[in-house]
């Protein structure tokens, strides 16, 4: 399927379209506000990240990368060892905002390799260089969302209760999403599904995106709140559970929204497979398991008075605020990804498609 530059500025994050600036559908906002911002101040990107008013890992990478053209743009009048000087640095600044997800650190990765292919040319056509690179990763990420629509939706059939954790839909990933993407794309061929959408604490994307993207997109949409996923699993409501994924490493296990390990234990309890839906830009063959992914650790008033009129907690009381979880590869049927759905044993099948 052809995605033209009309079809990526519908993401919740593209570029303008006199190119000058990245566009974003701020997401903190949502479900009672649509509001854009324009963003081309370096700390603003950086921000922006940071709050998640861009989130979900296929979209912070898009972000990036558009986000690493505006900055090119910016700098067009510079000279060249100093625009590539930078470059390098304000890419690894908009690195650091957030250490989970690898789509981010991959679109930057492969920004600044385009640009060091063209570093003998004219900065300026460095420049234009980049913004057609960026689109390229934009349009490559809804193409896979596609293809990952298609595949996930070969695994379950019309009727078959989903549920999902936070939020992986297209404000996450643009297009289809990746882990509604088959609900997405069922719709649109007359396959209905009925989908759980966990609330998903303490930050709410499945209350505040997943329901609010599913229930105006038509599809037959249930909140239920992060301790009720049991009980609908044992009422025999769910057939498939479909998460999204921040790192898949080259065993299988793999980083998602805290909550989501939980989830698979459940599922594996009650024989319902469990399933994980990402792009390439996730798959990160140089992390060998789980335990090697770094986990962010957020602010602990997230928990403590966030959402609520008055704090739920002493100021004083202690908190963990982990961001993501891993979930150990053994409790995964398979791994939907935009080349194919992949079974165990997943070290040896990951290999074949992404080694
Ligand atoms: O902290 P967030 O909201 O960025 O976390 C997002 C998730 O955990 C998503 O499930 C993940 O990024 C996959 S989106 C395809």
């Amino acid at each position: 399927m052809e995605f033209t530059e009309k079809d990526l500025r519908r993401d919740s994050a593209h570029l303008s379209e006199d190119y000058a600036k990245v566009v974003i559908l701020d997401q903190t906002r949502l479900p009672n506000e649509e509001v854009f911002l324009e963003i081309k101040e370096l700390e603003e990107m950086y921000r922006a990240i940071k709050t998640l008013a861009v989130r979900g890992a296929p979209m912070i990478g898009v972000f990036a990368a558009h986000g690493m053209y505006v900055r090119a743009l910016q700098k067009a009048g510079m000279e060249k060892e100093a625009f590539l000087q930078q470059m390098e640095e304000e890419g690894a600044y908009l690195v650091s905002s957030r250490p989970t997800a690898v789509n981010l650190s991959w679109a930057v990765r492969e920004m600044l390799t385009e640009m060091k292919s063209h570093a003998k040319e004219p900065v300026a056509e460095i420049v234009e260089a980049l913004r057609k690179k960026a689109l390229a990763i934009h349009r490559e990420n809804s193409e896979m969302s596609r293809r990952i629509a298609e595949y996930g939706l070969t695994l379950v059939k019309t009727g078959d209760g989903i549920l999902t954790h936070c939020n992986a839909g297209p404000l996450a990933c643009g297009a289809y999403g990746t882990a509604t993407a088959p609900v997405l794309l069922g719709k649109e061929l007359g396959i209905d599904f009925k989908v759980f959408s966990d609330e998903t604490r303490p930050l709410l994307q499945g209350a505040r995106l997943t329901s609010y993207e599913l229930q105006k997109n038509g599809v037959d949409v249930t909140l239920i709140c992060d301790n009720m996923a049991s009980m609908v699993m044992k009422n025999g409501w769910v057939q498939a559970v479909f998460v999204g994924c921040d790192r898949i490493a080259a065993n299988g296990d793999f980083a998602n929204k805290i909550g989501t390990s939980g989830v698979a234990i459940l599922a594996k309890h009650y024989g319902i497979p469990f399933y994980t839906l990402g792009p390439a830009s996730t798959v990160d063959m140089n992390c060998p398991t789980g335990d090697d992914i770094k986990i962010e650790l957020r602010n602990p008033d997230e928990i403590r008075t966030m959402w609520y009129e008055k704090p739920m907690a002493l100021q004083e009381v202690k908190c963990f605020n982990p961001s993501f979880d891993v979930t150990d590869h053994e409790l995964l049927t398979a791994i939907v990804t935009d080349r194919g759905v992949v079974y165990p044993p997943f070290d040896v099948n990951l290999k074949k498609l992404f080694g």
